[in-house]
């Protein structure tokens, strides 16, 4: 393959990102909107942009083969804040990519696009979107732009619903963890499958206690190999009194399921900032 493009190359997922996929093509192309993401890999190119700004985001997919779209803000949010970039950073994403031709892209959707149904139920990939905020809402318009740039435009697109990708620190995450290694083979998978067509894949480990059914994505040959229960005993036993009323604790968002729409569901959450270093 001749060139990727990385968005939210800066930020914590795409830093595990960035090596693999420099080995898959001969440039990756990595963006932010932040101006430094550290020492480049053998083949990387990096350029500062804003995916809000359409002027700044075309040029840079000029020759892409695919997109790796995981720039976003990453939080519950009041919805003017996440139109930019969460709303508009995809269409200009699709737009652009449409323009140049791009082949396929792979994009970071979330658990909170069906962050409103109860955990008990064990949901595969075509349950209808119950978004639990204006955040799970991007994710719902970005797959059904995915769905439509397939059906109208022939661009691919391969929508990972990642549950979380974040150290084990809670009994939830012993369903949702995505541990690193999983998330690159994920990817990969993603890019390397020859057709995908319109595609949505969960984001998870092979977790005893995983909540989601993945069954439709069989295709891509994604076997994921890490299992949260080696930290069951230790998070079970720090764990605060389990509360079934509590939507935070039944429904698959989690904490952001049972915050106001706009307020961060992050700060309901002990997530630790452990990104690789270049
Ligand atoms: N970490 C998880 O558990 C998880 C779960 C579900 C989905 N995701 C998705 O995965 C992707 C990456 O998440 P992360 O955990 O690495 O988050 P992160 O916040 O560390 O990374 C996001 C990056 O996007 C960049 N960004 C924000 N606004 C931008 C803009 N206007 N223009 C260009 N870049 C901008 C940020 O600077 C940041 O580097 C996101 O799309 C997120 O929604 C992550």
């Amino acid at each position: 393959m001749k060139k990727i493009v990385l968005t939210g190359a800066a930020g914590r997922l795409g830093s595990y990102l960035r090596e693999p996929l420099s080995k898959m093509c001969d440039t990756l192309l990595s963006t932010d909107i932040v101006d430094d993401i550290g020492t480049l890999y053998e083949g990387e190119t990096f350029v500062q942009a804003d995916l809000a700004q359409m002027d700044e985001i075309k040029p840079l997919l000029e020759g892409a083969d695919m997109v790796v779209h995981f720039g976003a803000i990453v939080d519950e949010a009041p919805f003017e804040q996440l139109w930019g970039p969460n709303f508009v950073g995809s269409y200009n994403i699709w737009e652009a990519g449409y323009r140049h031709g791009v082949r396929r892209i792979v994009y970071a959707s979330s658990i909170h696009a069906v962050g409103m149904y109860p955990r008990r139920e064990f949901i595969g990939t075509d349950v209808a979107h119950r978004p639990d905020g204006f955040y799970g809402l991007a994710k719902c318009f970005t797959e059904d732009l995915g769905r439509m740039y397939w059906e109208k435009r022939g661009l691919e697109s391969v929508h990972l619903r990642i549950l979380s990708a974040a150290q084990v620190n809670n009994p939830r995450a012993l369903g949702t963890w995505l541990s690193y290694d999983d998330l690159i083979q994920l990817v990969t998978r993603a890019i390397d499958t020859p057709t995908v067509g319109f595609t949505v894949a969960y984001g998870v480990s092979n977790n005893d206690r995983c909540p989601v059914d993945n069954a439709n994505a069989s295709f891509l040959g994604y076997r994921p190999k890490d299992n949260a229960e080696e930290f069951a005993e230790k998070v079970l036993a720090e764990a605060p009194e389990a509360d079934p009323t509590d939507p935070a604790q039944m429904c698959h968002g989690g904490p952001f399921a049972s915050v106001d729409l706009g307020s961060s569901g992050l700060a309901q959450m002990n997530v630790v900032d452990d990104r690789k270093k270049s």
